[in-house]
């Protein structure tokens, strides 16, 4: 194979990012946007010495899976990167990866039990997130990044974001252009906004916006708040993060509250929960109702445990299943979130939960020692890297009886439960598709001790 060399090839497997696998003398060639079954004619852009890349520049012989994208920008943005074929047919690729994953990190066979679908697949995120910039006329754009770059897709109309977060970012958009606001240019680091970002209480409909910008004072700040207030009434709070930082990350470290209170209440089941700007909450509620439901019946609560709510964010999980537990503990490293989940338990009348600000690794020991405690149940719900080793460490000196781990990566769930099986079985796992037309996966997993 050389670079710029085109062949036809059949695709034969999947990789974790939805891409099509074909083969040549052995060497897997990853090709975007074509699906197993079909006969494609590509051109190789990569090759390396175990790998290459190739890109389709024809479709052959066409998958029955394969529709038309119901997006105009899908094969440049860097969003969704499964909307060329069916929705069941980015299940079955979620089922098979999550397979494949976990047989090969755990070294036996693992099955999918169940996948919880959603009904509806559009429309989903309660969280926009939309960096602001210039395009190559100058011209203030807002959007998507395009695939592996800082290129900014307008973005319009997106068919996973809520509908009106995205008509509240066009409406900011029209202003910042209507008011010459200058927005921020990565080239030489001037400008002011940077990013928006737009979270909304899909059952309460309160939106909280985010003003990312890169100097302390944004030009016309008053009346661009005075004029996204009085157009939208769900409006409930806007505030302003500064990030004078060359970074990629997209919040900095002081934020101010330029109207409201600076959060928006949202609900999950009948408990209500707080959410402030930084802290984590599931971008899609709707499944994660479901998803909660479904790690609580793996934990098999009779009310008498002591449960152990690990990486939890504002409280959700353990709030979640305060009902059918005796006591809950949250650990969680950002200390806001530990704020909103203190309030969370208090406005929801709830008593036998307790929080604490921390790492995991560090702070489960402590106070397992300090308090001479004891657990039942423990969910662990950690970021995509997954659990420290030391965490896992822990996990298996005090050794509850139940472990229900949430994962949003395979790769790290897989690698977390190898290191568990030395006292604990996989008994099940399920796919609970929360980012719809995407290809990431977010699994529920219940392991129980030997
Ligand atoms: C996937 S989120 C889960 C949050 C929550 N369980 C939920 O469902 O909304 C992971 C959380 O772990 C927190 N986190 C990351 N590393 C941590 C660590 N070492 N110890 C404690 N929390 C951590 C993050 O701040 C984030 O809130």
């Amino acid at each position: 194979m050389k670079k710029n060399e085109e062949i036809i090839v059949e695709v034969i497997d999947n990789g974790i990012y939805g891409e099509g696998i074909a083969k040549v003398d052995a060497i897997p060639i990853f090709v975007p946007n074509v699906l197993i079954g079909e006969k494609v004619k590509i051109k190789i852009i990569k090759v390396l010495s175990s790998y290459a890349v190739g890109k389709a520049i024809e479709i052959i012989e066409q998958s029955s899976d394969r529709v038309i994208p119901d997006c105009s920008t899908y094969f440049r943005c860097g969003g969704c990167n499964l909307r060329h074929c069916n929705y069941e047919s980015t299940i079955k690729m979620k089922i098979k990866s999550v397979q494949n994953t976990l047989s090969k990190a755990i070294g036996k066979n693992i099955k999918v039990d169940e996948v919880i679908k959603m009904e509806e697949p559009y429309y989903y995120r309660n969280k926009l997130q939309y960096p602001l910039g210039l395009d190559k006329d100058g011209k203030s754009v807002m959007g998507v990044y395009a695939q592996r770059s800082h290129i900014i897709i307008p973005t319009e109309h997106c068919k996973i974001q809520d509908k009106l977060s995205q008509k509240i970012a066009n409406y900011i958009l029209k202003f910042i252009k209507n008011n010459c606001i200058p927005v921020y240019n990565e080239e030489n680091l001037k400008g002011s906004l940077r990013h928006l970002i737009i979270r909304i209480g899909k059952k309460t409909n309160e939106v909280m916006i985010t003003l990312v910008t890169n100097t302390q004072n944004i030009y016309k700040e008053k009346e661009l708040i005075e004029a996204v207030v009085k157009e939208f009434k769900e409006v409930k709070t806007i505030v302003k993060n500064i990030n004078s930082k060359n970074t990629n990350v997209i919040l900095g470290d002081k934020t101010e509250i330029l109207y409201g209170d600076g959060y928006i209440y949202d609900y999950l089941g009948k408990k209500k929960f707080k959410i402030s700007p930084r802290s984590f909450y599931q971008i899609n509620p709707i499944q994660t109702e479901k998803l909660y439901c479904k790690a609580i019946e793996y934990a098999n609560l009779t009310g008498k445990e002591t449960v152990f709510d690990l990486y939890c964010g504002i409280g959700t999980i353990g709030i979640f299943a305060s009902d059918r537990a005796k006591k809950i503990y949250g650990i969680e490293t950002i200390s806001e979130a530990i704020e909103d989940a203190k309030e969370n338990s208090r406005i929801n009348g709830i008593e036998n939960t307790e929080f604490f600000v921390g790492d995991v690794e560090k702070v489960l020991p402590e106070i397992i020692k300090d308090r001479n405690l004891s657990a039942d149940v423990i969910f662990i719900d950690p970021p995509r890297k997954g659990c420290e080793k030391k965490a896992i460490d822990t996990f298996l000196k005090i050794a509850p009886k139940r472990l229900v781990y949430v994962s949003c990566n395979p790769a790290t769930l897989g690698r977390d439960i190898k290191l568990l099986e030395e006292k604990y079985e996989l008994l099940k796992l399920t796919i609970c598709d929360m980012f719809c037309f995407t290809s990431h996966i977010e699994c529920v997993a219940v392991l129980s001790l030997k």
